[in-house]
Protein backbone atom coordinates (compact mmCIF):
# COMPACT_ATOMS: atom_id res chain seq x y z
CA UNK A 1 0.00 0.00 0.00
CA UNK A 2 1.86 3.40 -0.92
CA UNK A 3 0.50 7.16 -0.03
CA UNK A 4 0.09 9.38 -2.40
CA UNK A 5 2.97 12.48 -1.70
CA UNK A 6 2.18 15.61 -3.04
CA UNK A 7 5.13 18.45 -3.09
CA UNK A 8 7.43 15.61 -1.47
CA UNK A 9 5.56 14.93 1.56
CA UNK A 10 2.94 11.94 2.77
CA UNK A 11 -0.70 13.36 2.55
CA UNK A 12 -2.42 10.41 4.42
CA UNK A 13 0.28 12.04 7.28
CA UNK A 14 -0.88 15.56 6.34
CA UNK A 15 -4.32 14.85 6.78
CA UNK A 16 -3.76 12.94 10.01
CA UNK A 17 -2.10 16.00 11.09
CA UNK A 18 -4.04 18.67 10.21
CA UNK A 19 -7.24 16.78 10.09
CA UNK A 20 -9.43 17.21 6.84
CA UNK A 21 -11.08 19.50 4.74
CA UNK A 22 -7.69 20.59 3.96
CA UNK A 23 -6.16 22.74 1.72
CA UNK A 24 -2.16 22.02 0.67
CA UNK A 25 -0.43 24.55 -1.18
CA UNK A 26 3.28 23.76 -2.77
CA UNK A 27 5.46 27.13 -2.13
CA UNK A 28 7.90 25.60 -4.88
CA UNK A 29 5.44 24.89 -7.12
CA UNK A 30 4.23 28.59 -6.69
CA UNK A 31 8.24 29.84 -6.71
CA UNK A 32 8.88 27.81 -10.23
CA UNK A 33 6.02 29.21 -11.87
CA UNK A 34 7.32 32.64 -10.82
CA UNK A 35 10.61 31.88 -11.94
CA UNK A 36 9.01 30.81 -15.29
CA UNK A 37 7.29 34.08 -15.90
CA UNK A 38 10.59 35.94 -14.89
CA UNK A 39 12.71 34.07 -17.19
CA UNK A 40 10.71 33.75 -20.52
CA UNK A 41 8.22 36.43 -19.74
CA UNK A 42 9.76 39.50 -18.40
CA UNK A 43 13.45 38.92 -18.71
CA UNK A 44 12.71 37.77 -22.60
CA UNK A 45 10.71 41.18 -23.11
CA UNK A 46 11.73 44.60 -22.38
CA UNK A 47 9.60 46.86 -20.35
CA UNK A 48 7.06 44.08 -18.94
CA UNK A 49 5.77 43.51 -15.47
CA UNK A 50 3.94 40.59 -14.01
CA UNK A 51 1.03 41.10 -11.41
CA UNK A 52 -0.41 37.99 -9.60
CA UNK A 53 -4.22 38.20 -9.46
CA UNK A 54 -4.67 37.54 -5.78
CA UNK A 55 -8.32 36.71 -6.10
CA UNK A 56 -6.86 33.13 -6.88
CA UNK A 57 -5.48 32.43 -3.86
CA UNK A 58 -4.91 35.21 -1.09
CA UNK A 59 -3.74 34.84 2.67
CA UNK A 60 -0.84 37.38 4.32
CA UNK A 61 1.26 34.25 4.10
CA UNK A 62 0.52 34.41 -0.11
CA UNK A 63 0.94 38.50 0.01
CA UNK A 64 4.50 37.67 1.68
CA UNK A 65 5.79 35.26 -1.00
CA UNK A 66 4.77 37.47 -3.68
CA UNK A 67 6.27 40.65 -2.05
CA UNK A 68 9.69 38.79 -1.62
CA UNK A 69 9.77 37.98 -5.59
CA UNK A 70 9.30 41.18 -6.55
CA UNK A 71 5.93 40.87 -8.46
CA UNK A 72 3.06 43.00 -8.26
CA UNK A 73 -0.26 42.09 -6.94
CA UNK A 74 -3.90 43.12 -8.36
CA UNK A 75 -6.51 43.57 -6.11
CA UNK A 76 -10.64 43.94 -6.15
CA UNK A 77 -11.76 44.90 -3.21
CA UNK A 78 -10.93 46.90 -0.18
CA UNK A 79 -10.51 42.79 1.50
CA UNK A 80 -7.58 42.13 -0.63
CA UNK A 81 -6.02 45.80 -0.47
CA UNK A 82 -6.30 44.75 3.55
CA UNK A 83 -4.76 41.97 2.93
CA UNK A 84 -2.09 43.26 1.25
CA UNK A 85 -1.70 45.93 3.26
CA UNK A 86 -1.25 43.94 6.62
CA UNK A 87 2.60 42.83 5.07
CA UNK A 88 3.40 46.22 4.10
CA UNK A 89 3.06 45.45 0.63
CA UNK A 90 4.97 48.19 -1.58
CA UNK A 91 1.89 50.56 -2.77
CA UNK A 92 3.49 51.12 -6.14
CA UNK A 93 3.38 47.44 -6.94
CA UNK A 94 -0.28 47.15 -6.04
CA UNK A 95 -3.33 47.26 -9.35
CA UNK A 96 -6.84 48.40 -7.95
CA UNK A 97 -9.31 45.79 -10.23
CA UNK A 98 -13.55 46.07 -10.41
CA UNK A 99 -16.69 46.94 -11.86
CA UNK A 100 -18.05 49.16 -8.57
CA UNK A 101 -15.23 49.84 -6.84
CA UNK A 102 -16.98 51.81 -3.08
CA UNK A 103 -15.88 55.30 -2.46
CA UNK A 104 -14.62 53.56 1.09
CA UNK A 105 -12.13 51.50 -1.45
CA UNK A 106 -11.38 54.40 -3.58
CA UNK A 107 -10.45 56.39 -0.91
CA UNK A 108 -8.81 53.30 1.22
CA UNK A 109 -6.54 52.92 -2.55
CA UNK A 110 -5.54 56.67 -3.02
CA UNK A 111 -4.58 56.91 0.63
CA UNK A 112 -2.59 53.96 0.80
CA UNK A 113 -1.08 55.13 -3.14
CA UNK A 114 -1.73 51.95 -4.85
CA UNK A 115 0.13 52.18 -8.12
CA UNK A 116 -2.85 51.73 -10.93
CA UNK A 117 -6.31 52.30 -10.60
CA UNK A 118 -8.14 50.43 -13.37
CA UNK A 119 -11.10 52.95 -14.06
CA UNK A 120 -14.04 50.89 -15.30
CA UNK A 121 -16.51 53.44 -16.08
CA UNK A 122 -17.25 57.22 -16.47
CA UNK A 123 -18.87 57.12 -13.01
CA UNK A 124 -15.82 55.76 -10.90
CA UNK A 125 -14.01 58.32 -13.22
CA UNK A 126 -15.46 61.24 -11.44
CA UNK A 127 -15.97 59.66 -7.96
CA UNK A 128 -11.85 58.85 -8.04
CA UNK A 129 -11.54 62.45 -9.36
CA UNK A 130 -13.37 63.79 -6.79
CA UNK A 131 -11.18 61.32 -4.59
CA UNK A 132 -7.81 62.34 -5.48
CA UNK A 133 -8.77 66.15 -5.58
CA UNK A 134 -9.80 65.70 -1.85
CA UNK A 135 -6.44 63.86 -0.93
CA UNK A 136 -4.32 66.29 -3.14
CA UNK A 137 -2.72 63.28 -4.83
CA UNK A 138 -2.96 62.22 -8.57
CA UNK A 139 -4.00 58.89 -9.52
CA UNK A 140 -2.29 56.73 -12.03
CA UNK A 141 -5.26 54.81 -13.91
CA UNK A 142 -5.82 52.57 -16.98
CA UNK A 143 -9.42 52.58 -18.90
CA UNK A 144 -10.57 48.75 -18.90
CA UNK A 145 -12.13 48.30 -22.22
CA UNK A 146 -14.11 45.21 -23.55
CA UNK A 147 -12.60 44.59 -26.27
CA UNK A 148 -15.73 42.47 -28.06
CA UNK A 149 -14.66 39.25 -28.43
CA UNK A 150 -15.46 35.89 -26.90
CA UNK A 151 -13.31 33.45 -25.00
CA UNK A 152 -13.03 29.96 -25.00
CA UNK A 153 -14.49 29.25 -21.54
CA UNK A 154 -17.57 28.81 -19.20
CA UNK A 155 -19.73 31.27 -20.15
CA UNK A 156 -19.56 32.51 -16.49
CA UNK A 157 -16.32 33.47 -16.89
CA UNK A 158 -15.90 35.22 -19.79
CA UNK A 159 -15.17 38.77 -19.81
CA UNK A 160 -14.68 39.99 -22.88
CA UNK A 161 -17.27 40.22 -25.46
CA UNK A 162 -19.96 43.15 -25.95
CA UNK A 163 -22.49 42.30 -23.30
CA UNK A 164 -20.40 42.15 -20.02
CA UNK A 165 -20.73 43.95 -17.02
CA UNK A 166 -17.25 45.00 -17.44
CA UNK A 167 -15.20 47.91 -18.78
CA UNK A 168 -15.83 50.62 -21.46
CA UNK A 169 -17.02 49.05 -24.87
CA UNK A 170 -14.95 49.56 -27.67
CA UNK A 171 -17.47 50.03 -30.32
CA UNK A 172 -19.60 52.60 -28.97
CA UNK A 173 -18.19 55.62 -28.98
CA UNK A 174 -18.29 55.86 -24.97
CA UNK A 175 -14.12 55.26 -24.97
CA UNK A 176 -13.37 58.20 -26.50
CA UNK A 177 -15.71 60.63 -23.80
CA UNK A 178 -13.94 58.65 -21.31
CA UNK A 179 -10.41 59.12 -22.62
CA UNK A 180 -11.11 63.06 -23.38
CA UNK A 181 -12.29 63.82 -19.90
CA UNK A 182 -9.39 61.90 -18.17
CA UNK A 183 -6.87 63.89 -20.21
CA UNK A 184 -8.38 67.30 -18.54
CA UNK A 185 -9.06 65.86 -15.25
CA UNK A 186 -6.15 67.63 -13.06
CA UNK A 187 -5.84 64.99 -10.53
CA UNK A 188 -5.76 61.78 -13.11
CA UNK A 189 -3.60 60.50 -14.75
CA UNK A 190 -4.43 58.32 -17.71
CA UNK A 191 -1.99 55.83 -18.73
CA UNK A 192 -3.36 53.21 -21.11
CA UNK A 193 -5.79 50.71 -21.31
CA UNK A 194 -6.47 47.21 -19.72
CA UNK A 195 -8.61 44.40 -20.97
CA UNK A 196 -9.38 40.89 -19.26
CA UNK A 197 -10.98 38.29 -21.64
CA UNK A 198 -12.26 35.93 -19.49
CA UNK A 199 -10.39 33.05 -17.54
CA UNK A 200 -9.31 29.28 -17.91
CA UNK A 201 -8.39 30.24 -21.66
CA UNK A 202 -6.42 27.37 -23.73
CA UNK A 203 -6.52 29.15 -27.03
CA UNK A 204 -4.64 32.31 -28.28
CA UNK A 205 -6.99 33.17 -31.08
CA UNK A 206 -9.21 35.65 -29.64
CA UNK A 207 -7.07 36.95 -27.05
CA UNK A 208 -5.05 38.43 -30.18
CA UNK A 209 -8.04 39.48 -31.17
CA UNK A 210 -9.04 41.37 -28.28
CA UNK A 211 -4.81 42.89 -28.43
CA UNK A 212 -5.76 43.66 -32.06
CA UNK A 213 -8.97 45.80 -31.06
CA UNK A 214 -7.02 47.89 -28.31
CA UNK A 215 -4.43 48.82 -30.30
CA UNK A 216 -6.31 49.84 -32.75
CA UNK A 217 -8.24 51.88 -29.81
CA UNK A 218 -4.22 53.17 -29.11
CA UNK A 219 -3.62 54.44 -32.71
CA UNK A 220 -7.05 56.05 -32.67
CA UNK A 221 -6.45 57.84 -29.34
CA UNK A 222 -3.32 59.40 -30.87
CA UNK A 223 -4.72 60.48 -34.09
CA UNK A 224 -7.88 62.07 -32.12
CA UNK A 225 -5.88 63.28 -28.99
CA UNK A 226 -2.04 62.97 -29.40
CA UNK A 227 -2.33 60.58 -26.65
CA UNK A 228 0.79 58.10 -26.37
CA UNK A 229 -0.36 54.62 -24.66
CA UNK A 230 2.63 53.95 -21.71
CA UNK A 231 0.83 50.82 -20.33
CA UNK A 232 -1.46 47.89 -22.16
CA UNK A 233 -2.02 45.47 -19.59
CA UNK A 234 -3.48 42.45 -21.28
CA UNK A 235 -5.03 40.95 -17.73
CA UNK A 236 -4.95 37.44 -17.16
CA UNK A 237 -6.60 34.00 -17.21
CA UNK A 238 -3.94 31.78 -18.44
CA UNK A 239 -5.55 28.30 -18.36
CA UNK A 240 -4.05 25.29 -16.47
CA UNK A 241 -4.14 21.52 -16.18
CA UNK A 242 -6.76 20.21 -14.03
CA UNK A 243 -7.77 16.23 -15.71
CA UNK A 244 -5.62 14.15 -17.87
CA UNK A 245 -7.75 15.38 -20.84
CA UNK A 246 -5.67 19.22 -20.39
CA UNK A 247 -2.72 19.43 -21.54
CA UNK A 248 -0.18 21.98 -19.41
CA UNK A 249 0.24 25.13 -20.90
CA UNK A 250 3.91 26.81 -20.71
CA UNK A 251 3.45 30.52 -19.85
CA UNK A 252 5.59 31.63 -23.27
CA UNK A 253 2.51 29.72 -25.07
CA UNK A 254 0.64 32.88 -24.34
CA UNK A 255 2.77 35.41 -23.80
CA UNK A 256 5.13 34.90 -26.91
CA UNK A 257 1.69 34.97 -28.79
CA UNK A 258 0.39 37.81 -26.92
CA UNK A 259 4.07 39.92 -27.49
CA UNK A 260 4.34 39.20 -31.51
CA UNK A 261 0.53 40.21 -31.86
CA UNK A 262 1.13 43.33 -30.02
CA UNK A 263 4.61 43.83 -31.76
CA UNK A 264 2.76 43.24 -35.21
CA UNK A 265 0.09 46.03 -34.27
CA UNK A 266 2.34 48.44 -32.84
CA UNK A 267 4.68 48.61 -36.07
CA UNK A 268 1.74 48.38 -38.45
CA UNK A 269 0.00 51.62 -36.77
CA UNK A 270 3.28 53.26 -36.49
CA UNK A 271 2.87 53.28 -32.36
CA UNK A 272 5.82 53.00 -29.59
CA UNK A 273 5.31 49.71 -28.27
CA UNK A 274 3.71 50.55 -24.71
CA UNK A 275 4.90 48.82 -21.18
CA UNK A 276 2.65 45.62 -21.50
CA UNK A 277 1.26 44.09 -18.08
CA UNK A 278 0.16 40.35 -17.69
CA UNK A 279 -2.11 39.42 -14.56
CA UNK A 280 -1.93 35.59 -14.19
CA UNK A 281 -3.81 33.95 -11.11
CA UNK A 282 -4.43 30.36 -11.66
CA UNK A 283 -1.62 29.54 -13.48
CA UNK A 284 0.59 30.69 -10.41
CA UNK A 285 -1.18 29.10 -7.96
CA UNK A 286 -3.97 26.44 -9.54
CA UNK A 287 -1.81 23.25 -10.08
CA UNK A 288 0.20 24.42 -6.54
CA UNK A 289 -2.61 23.18 -4.32
CA UNK A 290 -4.57 20.30 -3.38
CA UNK A 291 -7.30 19.19 -1.18
CA UNK A 292 -7.74 16.59 1.13
CA UNK A 293 -10.57 14.76 2.32
CA UNK A 294 -11.62 12.19 4.34
CA UNK A 295 -14.59 9.65 2.85
CA UNK A 296 -17.54 8.77 5.21
CA UNK A 297 -20.52 7.04 3.62
CA UNK A 298 -21.47 5.07 0.33
CA UNK A 299 -24.44 4.70 -1.17
CA UNK A 300 -24.42 2.75 -3.46
CA UNK A 301 -27.63 2.08 -5.91
CA UNK A 302 -27.28 -1.29 -7.96
CA UNK A 303 -27.19 -0.29 -11.91
CA UNK A 304 -27.41 3.52 -11.58
CA UNK A 305 -24.72 5.24 -9.13
CA UNK A 306 -22.48 4.79 -5.88
CA UNK A 307 -22.12 8.04 -3.87
CA UNK A 308 -18.77 8.25 -2.08
CA UNK A 309 -19.36 11.48 0.57
CA UNK A 310 -16.35 13.74 1.88
CA UNK A 311 -16.27 15.52 4.27
CA UNK A 312 -16.18 19.00 2.56
CA UNK A 313 -18.16 19.95 -0.67
CA UNK A 314 -19.00 23.06 -2.70
CA UNK A 315 -18.38 25.63 0.79
CA UNK A 316 -14.27 24.78 -0.08
CA UNK A 317 -14.46 24.40 -3.78
CA UNK A 318 -17.93 25.52 -5.69
CA UNK A 319 -16.30 25.39 -9.05
CA UNK A 320 -17.81 21.96 -9.83
CA UNK A 321 -21.14 23.45 -9.58
CA UNK A 322 -20.61 27.22 -10.86
CA UNK A 323 -19.03 26.25 -13.97
CA UNK A 324 -19.41 22.13 -14.27
CA UNK A 325 -15.40 22.51 -13.48
CA UNK A 326 -13.40 18.79 -13.76
CA UNK A 327 -11.00 17.71 -10.99
CA UNK A 328 -9.14 14.78 -10.67
CA UNK A 329 -9.29 12.49 -7.43
CA UNK A 330 -7.03 9.97 -5.91
CA UNK A 331 -7.35 7.78 -3.14
CA UNK A 332 -4.60 8.95 -1.26
CA UNK A 333 -3.97 5.91 1.05
CA UNK A 334 -4.35 3.57 -1.60
CA UNK A 335 -2.31 5.27 -4.58
CA UNK A 336 -0.57 2.40 -6.35
CA UNK A 337 -4.13 0.21 -6.20
CA UNK A 338 -5.93 -0.66 -9.18
CA UNK A 339 -9.12 1.53 -10.04
CA UNK A 340 -11.99 -1.18 -9.94
CA UNK A 341 -14.34 1.16 -9.93
CA UNK A 342 -16.67 4.43 -10.75
CA UNK A 343 -18.35 6.35 -8.49
CA UNK A 344 -19.03 10.28 -7.63
CA UNK A 345 -17.72 11.95 -4.99
CA UNK A 346 -20.57 13.85 -3.13
CA UNK A 347 -19.91 16.72 -1.03
CA UNK A 348 -21.93 16.81 2.66
CA UNK A 349 -24.15 19.94 1.52
CA UNK A 350 -28.32 20.21 1.59
CA UNK A 351 -27.89 20.30 -2.30
CA UNK A 352 -28.40 17.99 -5.28
CA UNK A 353 -25.92 19.79 -6.91
CA UNK A 354 -22.98 19.62 -4.61
CA UNK A 355 -21.00 17.03 -6.47
CA UNK A 356 -17.07 17.26 -6.97
CA UNK A 357 -16.14 14.98 -8.93
CA UNK A 358 -18.76 12.52 -10.92
CA UNK A 359 -17.34 9.39 -12.46
CA UNK A 360 -14.17 9.17 -11.17
CA UNK A 361 -12.58 5.51 -11.41
CA UNK A 362 -10.83 4.27 -7.96
CA UNK A 363 -10.04 1.00 -6.16
CA UNK A 364 -11.91 -0.25 -3.52
CA UNK A 365 -13.09 2.55 -1.49
CA UNK A 366 -14.47 2.48 2.20
CA UNK A 367 -15.12 4.93 4.61
CA UNK A 368 -12.08 6.69 6.38
CA UNK A 369 -9.93 6.69 3.13
CA UNK A 370 -8.26 9.90 2.40
CA UNK A 371 -9.56 11.56 -1.22
CA UNK A 372 -6.88 14.17 -2.62
CA UNK A 373 -7.89 16.28 -5.52
CA UNK A 374 -5.76 17.78 -7.54
CA UNK A 375 -5.40 21.62 -9.35
CA UNK A 376 -7.36 23.15 -6.46
CA UNK A 377 -5.09 25.78 -5.98
CA UNK A 378 -6.95 28.56 -7.49
CA UNK A 379 -10.64 30.20 -6.75
CA UNK A 380 -10.78 27.24 -4.25
CA UNK A 381 -10.09 28.86 -0.64
CA UNK A 382 -10.63 32.51 -2.15
CA UNK A 383 -14.23 31.59 -3.33
CA UNK A 384 -15.31 29.39 0.06
CA UNK A 385 -17.99 29.86 1.71
CA UNK A 386 -19.92 28.87 5.51
CA UNK A 387 -23.07 27.51 4.16
CA UNK A 388 -24.53 24.91 6.15
CA UNK A 389 -22.23 26.50 8.76
CA UNK A 390 -19.56 24.52 7.66
CA UNK A 391 -16.40 25.71 9.42
CA UNK A 392 -13.85 26.89 6.47
CA UNK A 393 -10.36 24.63 6.61
CA UNK A 394 -7.04 24.90 7.23
CA UNK A 395 -4.22 25.79 5.04
CA UNK A 396 -0.87 24.40 5.02
CA UNK A 397 1.79 25.22 3.06
CA UNK A 398 5.02 22.84 2.09
CA UNK A 399 8.72 24.08 1.40
CA UNK A 400 11.15 21.98 0.45
CA UNK A 401 9.40 18.99 2.11
CA UNK A 402 8.50 21.02 5.22
CA UNK A 403 4.77 21.42 6.23
CA UNK A 404 3.73 24.82 7.64
CA UNK A 405 -0.27 25.95 8.86
CA UNK A 406 -0.49 29.65 6.84
CA UNK A 407 -4.55 29.55 7.83
CA UNK A 408 -6.16 27.83 10.86
CA UNK A 409 -9.48 26.00 10.33
CA UNK A 410 -11.95 28.12 11.62
CA UNK A 411 -13.97 27.33 14.75
CA UNK A 412 -18.04 27.43 15.15
CA UNK A 413 -17.34 29.86 17.40
CA UNK A 414 -14.86 31.96 14.95
CA UNK A 415 -18.02 31.39 12.59
CA UNK A 416 -20.38 32.39 14.35
CA UNK A 417 -18.98 35.64 16.43
CA UNK A 418 -20.11 38.31 14.64
CA UNK A 419 -23.89 37.47 15.31
CA UNK A 420 -25.18 39.55 17.99
N1 LIG B 1 -7.16 40.11 -14.28
C1 LIG B 1 -8.47 40.41 -14.18
C2 LIG B 1 -8.91 41.76 -14.48
C3 LIG B 1 -9.39 39.42 -13.81
O1 LIG B 1 -10.67 39.74 -13.73
C4 LIG B 1 -8.94 38.12 -13.50
C5 LIG B 1 -9.88 37.08 -13.08
C6 LIG B 1 -7.56 37.85 -13.60
C7 LIG B 1 -6.70 38.87 -14.00
C8 LIG B 1 -6.98 36.51 -13.28
O2 LIG B 1 -7.51 35.48 -14.01
P1 LIG B 1 -6.79 34.04 -13.91
O3 LIG B 1 -5.41 34.22 -14.46
O4 LIG B 1 -6.78 33.65 -12.50
O5 LIG B 1 -7.65 33.14 -14.73
N2 LIG B 1 -13.86 32.15 -10.08
C9 LIG B 1 -13.54 31.78 -11.44
C10 LIG B 1 -12.51 32.70 -12.04
C11 LIG B 1 -12.90 34.16 -12.03
C12 LIG B 1 -11.80 35.02 -12.54
C13 LIG B 1 -12.11 36.45 -12.38
N3 LIG B 1 -11.11 37.32 -12.89
C14 LIG B 1 -13.08 30.33 -11.49
O6 LIG B 1 -13.02 29.69 -10.45
O7 LIG B 1 -12.80 29.83 -12.56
Amino acid sequence: MTNFYFAGVDTVYLANKYKTPLYVMSENIILDRIREIRTNFLEKYKNTEAFYASKAFLTKEMARIIKRENFGIDIVSGGELYTAMEVDFPAEKIIFHGNNKTEEELEMAVQYGVGRIIVDNLYELSLLNHITKKYNKKANILFRVTPEVESNTHRYIQTGQLDSKFGIPLSQGIIFEAIEKALNLPYINLLGFHFHIGSQILHNKNYKKAIENTIKLMKEAKSRYGFITEELNIGGGYGIKYTDDDERRPISYFTDAAMEEIETNCSKYKLKRPKVIIEPGRWIVGEAGITLYTIGSIKRIPGVRTYVSVDGGMTDNPRPSLYQAKYKGIIANKANEEATEVVTIAGKCCESGDILIWDLKVPQVEAGDILAILSTGAYNYSMASNYNKIPKPAVVMIKDGVDRLIVKRESYAEMIKNEL
